[in-house]
């Protein structure tokens, strides 16, 4: 029998059919290492905004993993992505978080790039290296795919990866609530000041399995609840909308994607309630006409808490942010926010959820506490692959939690495609390998052997 804690990722360790997910793959090192390369290395992943490299030359510093990467727009108004790591010995070329520049200058021994990667520049080229050098060869690392989508860029280190439109699958209507202007207008979105970026000492997984539909962790915000904070004076303004929509959770299991999601009926919609300036209010209704126009049926899905494989989360509506979990260590998260205000370390909620997931995962890394499994039994069996509200038929797995209030339905579907990243050796078997197909195909050491 396996020690617990002693070796990487094996089958088993997700276990679908009864819900069972070692702590194993949150707080084990060598699956961390195993997971930078076969998630992280091969997903797309969220690099940035078109809004913030609006000129050529212009220039923001990202992470794709654990790793820096330049995200610039070069003097021909193409965008990159590029390796923050000088091509001679390693040193990081750009360290400030954004500008503007006409080349990127190594610190070290002063070779330079130009904004499209090219190495243009290598101080004693004649006579140290006597012209010898194939500058062509020593440009900067470039991503092997780049995708803009409606502003929003993502990039992926894999060329055999498919494309992103194709890895986001049918997520992509609930990407677009948070890309498309309020008016319905397809890729209005505008990133609107800087990025907020701090550490947390738990797992990456953490805050991913939250995002991706945690319904059920409401005791966590009740002061918050409480209080009813909110610009309007009272508690939310859409509670008119949302307590006559149904409430779901959606789950891609062929792509990681996952969400909750509001569905609003046919033809009943109440005018939302907004500020009580009238002008304010006719331009939100002068919008809302605009976008149901534009949206056709999909103007009857409101956006709320979703997850894109594997560290993006997205809220499309209030307020309107995303994040990215970018990993650090097994033990270690660094969270960029991109636009807050209700959310981040001095907003209303993710002080709640943050100290929820660091005690978790220092409660989970003791060797006793690592043989445990967590349990995802909720709503274990219920999900449907045929859910239609009202001529609406909404994509993938779906538990309808109006009443339920919650499911880990979400949870699971991440996990599972995490697992299949984990166990796949090609993008063939990731792009047909459906949930149900994903079985265990050892026994579950650690957890069995309880
Ligand atoms: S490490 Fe960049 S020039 Fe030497
Ligand atoms: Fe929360």
């Amino acid at each position: 029998m396996a020690i617990n804690g002693t070796q990487g990722y094996r089958p088993g360790l997700v276990d679908l059919e009864t819900g069972l997910i070692s702590r194993e793959i949150f707080v084990n090192d060598d699956i961390y290492a195993q997971e930078q390369e076969r998630v992280f290395a091969r997903s797309w992943l969220f690099v940035g905004h078109d809004s913030q490299i609006p000129k050529p030359g212009d220039y923001f510093v990202s992470r794709m993993g654990e790793e820096s990467v330049i995200l610039c727009r070069d003097r021909a108004g193409e965008v990159h992505v590029f390796l923050n790591s000088c091509r001679h010995r390693g040193m990081k070329v750009c360290r400030y978080d954004e500008g503007n520049t006409a080349v990127f200058t190594c610190p070290y021994h002063g070779w330079s790039y130009g904004t499209d990667g090219a190495l243009v520049g290598v101080p004693y080229f004649r006579e140290a290296y006597r012209s010898a050098l194939d500058k062509a060869k020593w440009g900067l690392v470039e991503v092997a795919q780049l995708c803009n989508y409606k502003g929003a860029i993502w990039a992926n280190w894999d060329p055999a990866a498919p494309p992103f439109l194709e890895y986001l699958g049918e997520f992509r209507r609930f990407l677009d609530l948070i890309l498309d202007g309020w008016d319905g207008r397809e890729g209005q979105a505008e990133l609107l000041g800087g990025v907020q970026k701090w550490l947390i000492p738990c797992n990456w997984k953490f805050p991913a399995e939250n995002f991706s539909g945690d319904s059920y962790h409401n005791i966590s915000h009740r002061s918050v609840d409480l209080v009813g904070v909110g610009p309007s004076g009272k508690s939310r303004r859409d509670y008119g909308e949302l307590n006559i929509a149904r409430k779901l959770h959606v789950a891609l299991p062929d792509r990681g994607h996952q969400t909750i999601t509001y569905l609003l009926p046919k033809d009943h919609r109440p005018q939302p309630v907004y500020q009580n300036s009238p002008e304010v209010a006719e331009y939100f209704r002068h919008c809302d006409a605009e976008r149901r126009k534009r949206r056709g049926a999909n103007d009857r899905l409101l956006g709320a808490p979703g997850e894109i494989f594997p560290n993006v989360a997205l809220l499309p509506r209030q307020p309107r942010t995303l994040a990215v979990w970018h990993p650090k260590s097994a033990h270690q998260t660094e969270v960029w926010r991109f636009y807050i205000r209700y959310s981040g370390p001095a907003g209303m909620t993710e002080q709640d959820d943050m100290e929820n997931w660091n005690y978790a995962h220092a409660a989970s890394r003791g060797v006793i506490a690592r043989r445990h499994p967590y349990t995802y039994e909720m709503g274990l069996g219920h999900a449907r692959e045929d859910y239609e509200f009202e001529g609406y038929r909404v994509p993938g797995r779906v538990i309808d939690i109006t009443t339920a209030q919650a499911s880990e339905e979400p949870m699971r579907n991440l996990y599972g495609r995490w697992a299949q990243f984990m166990e796949a050796e090609s993008w063939d078997e990731l792009m047909t390998w459906r949930r149900n197909d994903h079985t265990p195909r050892a026994p579950l050491e650690s957890v069995a052997a309880k």
